[in-house]
C-alpha cells in the first residue's frame, strides 16, 4: 500500500513537471513567435527606408543625380507602432505585392485587391476566441456598412500598420477607452477622412453631445461604442454601430445597479452580482465612481432600517399625542 501511494505521488510529480515543462515551452514558443525576426526587419527596411519617415531619396536613372522628395503623409509608416502591432511579424510583402520592390512603383499595383481580415482569420482555430465570423456579421449590420457597403471595410478602423488588441490585454480601463475612442475620432473629428466616404458635413462631436453633462469626463471614462453599438454577449467588442436615433440617451442606462457598462466596457472583469462587501458592480467600483451604479447592499439596508425606525417613531409619537389630546 505504502509503496503504491509513494509511486502514485511520484507519478503525479512526474506528470506535473512534464506539464510544467510543456507550459514553459509553449510560453517560449509564443514569445518567440510573436517577436519579429531580424531578417524580417532587415527586409522591411527596403520599404521603410522610404516609407519610414517624411522624406525619401532615389537616383534618377536619366540624369544619375540623387533626388530627395517629401513622402506623402498617408504613406508614412511609424516603425515603432508597426513592430508593436498585431501583425508585427509580417513582411510588408506578406500583404502587398512583391512588385513594390521597384521604384517608381508600377501603376497597375494601385488596382491590386487588398486582403480582408477574414481571408486569413476566417475558420482558423487559433483565432476562434476572437469570433471573426460573428464580428463580420455584426459589422455588416452596422450603419457604416449598410450605408457604404464595400467602401467601408475593417481596415478603416483597424489601421493595417498600427492596430493592436487592447480591450482584451490592457488592464487600465482609461487606456482602453482612449485607444478605442481614438479609432472613431479618426474620422468623426477629421473632416477630410470623413468626407472620403460621404458629402455630408461632419457634425461636431462636442456640439452633438452637449446634452451630456461633464462631457470631457464622460469621454475619458466610457467608449463611443457603449452608447452607439448594440451589446452582444458572445463577442468582447460590440461591432454593430446603430443609427443615431438608437443611441443610449438615458442616464440610468449606466447610472444604475444594472448598468449597461457591466455588459460592455467591464465585461471581462465582471464578477457576478453583488460582491462580498455588499457592493453592487464591484468591478466598476475599482475603476471609478459611477453615480447610482456603485450602491452598497448593506448601506442600503441600514438606511432602509433607519428610515423604517423614523417612520415608526413618528407614528408612535403621533398616536401618543392623539391619545393624549382625546384624554
Ligand atoms: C524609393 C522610395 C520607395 C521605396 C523603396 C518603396 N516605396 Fe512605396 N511608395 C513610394 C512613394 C513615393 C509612393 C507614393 C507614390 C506612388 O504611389 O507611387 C509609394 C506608394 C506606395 C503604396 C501605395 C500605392 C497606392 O495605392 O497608391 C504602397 C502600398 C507602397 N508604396 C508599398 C511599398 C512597399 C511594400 C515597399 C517595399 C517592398 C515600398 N513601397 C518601397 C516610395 C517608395
Ligand atoms: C497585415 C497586412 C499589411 C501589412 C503587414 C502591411 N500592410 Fe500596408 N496596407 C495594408 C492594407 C490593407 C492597406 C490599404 C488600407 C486602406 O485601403 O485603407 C495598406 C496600405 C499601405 C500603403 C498606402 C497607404 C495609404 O493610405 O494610401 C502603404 C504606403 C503601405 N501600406 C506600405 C506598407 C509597408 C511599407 C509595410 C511594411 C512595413 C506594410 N505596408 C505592411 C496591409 C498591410
Ligand atoms: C495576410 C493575413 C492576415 C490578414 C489580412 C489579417 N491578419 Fe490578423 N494575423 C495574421 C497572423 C498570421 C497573425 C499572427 C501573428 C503572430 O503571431 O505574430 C495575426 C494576428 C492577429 C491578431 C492578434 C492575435 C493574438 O492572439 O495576439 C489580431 C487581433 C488580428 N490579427 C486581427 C486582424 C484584423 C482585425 C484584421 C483585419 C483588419 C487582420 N487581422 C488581418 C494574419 C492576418
Ligand atoms: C467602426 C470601427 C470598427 C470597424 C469598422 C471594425 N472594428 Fe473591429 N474593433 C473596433 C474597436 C473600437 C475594437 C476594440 C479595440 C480594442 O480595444 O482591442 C475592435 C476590436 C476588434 C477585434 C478584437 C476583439 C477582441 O475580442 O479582442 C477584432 C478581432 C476585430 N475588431 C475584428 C474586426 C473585423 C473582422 C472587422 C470587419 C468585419 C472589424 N473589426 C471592423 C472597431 C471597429
Ligand atoms: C473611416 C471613417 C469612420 C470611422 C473610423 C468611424 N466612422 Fe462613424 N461614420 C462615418 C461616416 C462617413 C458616417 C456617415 C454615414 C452616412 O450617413 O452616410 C458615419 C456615421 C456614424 C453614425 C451614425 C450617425 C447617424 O447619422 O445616424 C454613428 C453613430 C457613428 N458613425 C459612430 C461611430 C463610432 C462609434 C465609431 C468608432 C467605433 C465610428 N463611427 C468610426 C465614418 C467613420
Ligand atoms: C453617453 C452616450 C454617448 C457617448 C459616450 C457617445 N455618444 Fe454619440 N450620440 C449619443 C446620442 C444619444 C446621440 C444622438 C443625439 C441626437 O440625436 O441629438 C449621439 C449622436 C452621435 C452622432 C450623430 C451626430 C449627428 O447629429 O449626426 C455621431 C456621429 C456620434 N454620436 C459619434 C460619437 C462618437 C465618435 C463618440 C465617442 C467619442 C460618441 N458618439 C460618444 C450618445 C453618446
Ligand atoms: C454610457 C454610460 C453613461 C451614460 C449614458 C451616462 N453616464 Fe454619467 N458617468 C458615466 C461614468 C462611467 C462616470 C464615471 C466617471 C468617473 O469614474 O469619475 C460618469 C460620471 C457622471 C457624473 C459625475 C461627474 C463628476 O464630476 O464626478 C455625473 C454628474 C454624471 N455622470 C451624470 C450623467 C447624466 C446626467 C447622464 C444623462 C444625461 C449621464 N451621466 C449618462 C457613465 C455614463
Amino acid at each position: 500500500m505504502i509503496f503504491q501511494s509513494t509511486r502514485m505521488t511520484w507519478n503525479i510529480r512526474v506528470r506535473f513537471s512534464l506539464a510544467f515543462c510543456i507550459l514553459l515551452m509553449s510560453a517560449f514558443a509564443i514569445t518567440a513567435q510573436n517577436k519579429p525576426k531580424e531578417e524580417t526587419k532587415k527586409f522591411n527596411e527596403n520599404c521603410l527606408k522610404c516609407h519610414g519617415q517624411s522624406k525619401y531619396k532615389y537616383v534618377n536613372p536619366e540624369s544619375g543625380a540623387e533626388v530627395t522628395k517629401r513622402m506623402y503623409l498617408e504613406t508614412i509608416i511609424n516603425r515603432n507602432e508597426f513592430y508593436d502591432s498585431n501583425h508585427k511579424t509580417f513582411k510588408c510583402t506578406d500583404c502587398h505585392s512583391e512588385d513594390y520592390d521597384t521604384f517608381p512603383h508600377p501603376g497597375r499595383l494601385r488596382m491590386e485587391a487588398k486582403y480582408a481580415c477574414i481571408d486569413c482569420h476566417g475558420g482558423d482555430e487559433a483565432y476562434a476566441k476572437f469570433k471573426f465570423e460573428q464580428i463580420e456579421t455584426e459589422f455588416q449590420a452596422s450603419v457604416h456598412s449598410t450605408k457604404h457597403s464595400d467602401d467601408f471595410n475593417c481596415w478603416m478602423c483597424h489601421n493595417p500598420h498600427t492596430y493592436k488588441i487592447n480591450a482584451r490585454s490592457e488592464e487600465k480601463i482609461k487606456d482602453i477607452v482612449a485607444y478605442d475612442n481614438a479609432i472613431c475620432l479618426n474620422c468623426h473629428a477629421d473632416i477630410t477622412k470623413y468626407q472620403m466616404l460621404t458629402d455630408k458635413v461632419n457634425p461636431n462631436i462636442l456640439k452633438t453631445h452637449a446634452w451630456l453633462p461633464n462631457q470631457a469626463l464622460h469621454f475619458k471614462n466610457v467608449r463611443c461604442i457603449e452608447c452607439h453599438a448594440r451589446t452582444n454577449d458572445s463577442i468582447l467588442v460590440a461591432h454593430n454601430i446603430q443609427p443615431k436615433a438608437k443611441a443610449v440617451h438615458r442616464c440610468v442606462e449606466c447610472h444604475s445597479t444594472n448598468s449597461i457598462l457591466m455588459a460592455s466596457l467591464y465585461k471581462y472583469k465582471v464578477q457576478e452580482g453583488r460582491s462580498k462587501a455588499g457592493f453592487y458592480n464591484g468591478v466598476i467600483m475599482n475603476e471609478g465612481y459611477v453615480i447610482g451604479a456603485n450602491r452598497n447592499y448593506y448601506l442600503g439596508l441600514i438606511s432602509l432600517i433607519m428610515f423604517g425606525c423614523v417612520i415608526t417613531g413618528i407614528l408612535i409619537h403621533g398616536s401618543l399625542r392623539i391619545i393624549k389630546r382625546k384624554k
